[in-house]
């Protein structure tokens, strides 16, 4: 079953606690948290302490979405206010593999994620390494934008080459209730979902008809 991922980006910040356990009661598998620096991206987002907040909030797993430079200096701060698992960019890494080895030794779940530019080829040889590979379906930094449609491509060429590892693939950018089955039935285990859940009045029913969408195409596909 496709697990589900709120990204509380476009939740409303004067009330977060109380659509972090909206979305918990609604059946969300995990909370993401898009951390942003307005140097790896042109927007500044929340840091360690906003995280503190969710952790005290919810017992779901924390999904920690780093979109900053030099990610190694804040894995102790993020793990410490929470964490469960740290994503952090191919792009913003010159020791990638020092960098996962480093969450990984923290006691935290691991993944790394590619802009919509970065090709596969980058990971071939973090792949076994990680417990999680984010493919950014929108180019990272705002809420709300449109799917790009080759990320199909991708998610068809990850799930390949992932076979057997047991990494996760997790997708990230507008998925809406309408291409969630889709992005799901390419290969994705984890649907990041911002505006596509926020912006709808009954969570319960988005997240439910999103989940009933993605099992229906996965079994006309059997
Ligand atoms: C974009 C973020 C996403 C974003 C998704 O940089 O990483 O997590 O919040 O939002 P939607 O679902 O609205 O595209
Ligand atoms: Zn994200």
């Amino acid at each position: 079953m496709v697990r589900i991922a709120p990204s509380i980006l476009s939740a409303d910040f004067r009330h977060l606690a109380d659509e972090v356990k909206r979305v918990e009661d609604a059946g969300a598998d995990m909370i993401h948290i898009d951390v942003m620096d307005g140097h790896f991206v042109p927007n500044i987002t929340i840091g360690p302490v906003v995280v503190k907040a969710v952790r005290e909030t919810t017992s779901l797993p924390l999904d920690v979405h780093l979109m900053i430079i030099s990610p190694q200096h804040y894995i102790k701060a993020f793990s410490d206010a929470g964490a469960d698992i740290i994503t952090v960019h191919v792009e913003a890494c010159i020791h990638l593999h020092r960098v996962v080895q480093s969450i990984r030794d923290i006691g935290l779940k691991a993944g790394v994620s590619l802009n919509p530019s970065t090709p596969l080829s980058s990971l071939e040889h973090i792949l076994r390494d990680v417990d999680m590979v984010l493919l950014m379906s929108v180019n990272p930094g705002f809420g709300g934008q449109e799917f790009i449609p080759n990320t199909f491509e991708k998610i068809i060429a990850l799930r390949r080459l992932i076979e057997g590892m047991g990494v996760d693939i997790e997708v990230d950018g507008g998925i809406k209730v309408d291409n969630a089955a889709e992005v799901s039935s390419a290969g994705a285990d984890i649907l990041v979902i911002g505006s596509g859940i926020f912006t709808n009045r009954d969570y319960r029913k988005t997240i439910r008809d999103i989940k009933k969408r993605c099992e229906g195409l996965k079994k006309k596909k059997i």
